[in-house]
């Protein structure tokens, strides 16, 4: 049995893992981040190889803001020594857990996890960092569904102490408690959800933003207004519309639309104003407007 299972990674540069972050956008960086300065050795991969430079020099910006405010005690050029990227999925080699944190397409990541299936050695633990799609389901195309589990970080990853863990119908106790002493041992509070669409996140939150978005659709109020209520008199950190463009549009409404699908109630089914400005690109803060603009004075 692996060191790991069942019981807390310990410090930085004792007992390292390796892990290997499939998909560098936003939350696979995040991942790879928090992973390396945890002490673990990291191999990230993207099937776009043209994002990795940008997917490092934001890691190191992060890592730099960390370092200022006495967080890491680490310089970020040692952290990143622990993250290798590779251009190819192939060359992601044998690691001890697997994370998947690509774009929230059930073919596409049923796609990748077979081919990580063919490559991991029998003894890691293969996890999806989605945000809706059933692990049961994406269970499904790996030999040994035992050692498969939902492991869902947030955004900000360096930053957000929430990561969520879902357990399938077949993915063994010893996987889960593995899982959690990790997300421990990355300095994450975790908290165990069945899998039931959404988990417990986003299932709480979409219905949140989508009335947001049924208010400014209905002119009820402005959008900076709408925001300012929920941070204002919500306490909320940010408000729901500029927490939709920060999230990514896209990824907003292919969560409503899971959620639809597999509840089939209309308090998921995106409103129109969000089909409308994702279906003309308007995809928030990565696309430069969304209910704001961005990169204005
Ligand atoms: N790396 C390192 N540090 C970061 C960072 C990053 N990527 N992003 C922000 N920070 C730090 C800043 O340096 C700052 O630190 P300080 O307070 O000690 O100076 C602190 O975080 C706050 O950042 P800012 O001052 O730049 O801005 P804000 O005060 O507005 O905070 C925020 C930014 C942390 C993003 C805050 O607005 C927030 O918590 N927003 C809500 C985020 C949220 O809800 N995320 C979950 C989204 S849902 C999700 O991810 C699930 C998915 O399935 C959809």
């Amino acid at each position: 049995m692996p060191w790991w299972r069942g019981r807390p990674v310990c410090c930085p540069g004792d007992d390292r893992l390796k892990a290997a972050v499939i998909g560098a956008g936003t939350m696979g960086r995040g991942i790879a981040q928090v992973f390396a300065q945890s002490g673990h050795d990291v191999v990230l991969t993207d099937m776009n190889q043209e994002v990795l430079p940008s997917a490092l020099k934001n890691i190191w910006d992060s890592l730099e803001r960390l370092r200022k405010k006495s967080l890491i005690e680490e310089e970020p050029s040692q952290v990143l020594t622990r993250i290798r990227t590779v251009k190819q999925i192939d060359e992601i080699g044998q690691n001890d857990i697997y994370i998947e944190a690509i774009f929230e397409k059930l073919n596409a990541k049923m796609d990748l996890f077979r081919i990580i299936d063919r490559i991991a050695p029998k003894s890691s633990i293969i996890a999806s960092n989605t945000s809706s799609i059933s692990i049961n389901l994406l269970s499904t195309t790996v030999k040994a569904p035992g050692r498969f589990i939902g492991m869902h970080f947030f955004n900000p990853v360096p930053v957000m102490k929430l990561v969520e863990i879902i357990k399938a119908e077949r993915t063994e106790q010893s996987t889960v408690e593995s899982v959690v002493a990790i997300a421990r041992g990355l300095g994450k509070e975790p908290v165990t959800s069945k899998d039931f669409p959404g988990f417990i996140s986003n299932r709480i939150l979409m219905p949140i933003l989508k009335e947001a978005m049924l208010c400014l659709q209905e002119g009820v109020s402005t959008a900076q207004e709408i925001d300012r209520t929920a941070k204002l008199g919500l306490n909320h950190p940010m408000g729901p519309l500029e927490l939709s463009d920060f999230i990514g549009l896209d990824v907003v409404m292919d969560i409503m639309e899971v959620l639809y699908t597999e509840f089939g109630e209309e308090r998921f089914k995106p409103p129109i104003i969000l089909r409308n400005m994702v279906n003309s690109g308007m995809l928030g803060r990565k696309s430069g407007i969304g209910f704001y603009r961005y990169g204005e004075e």
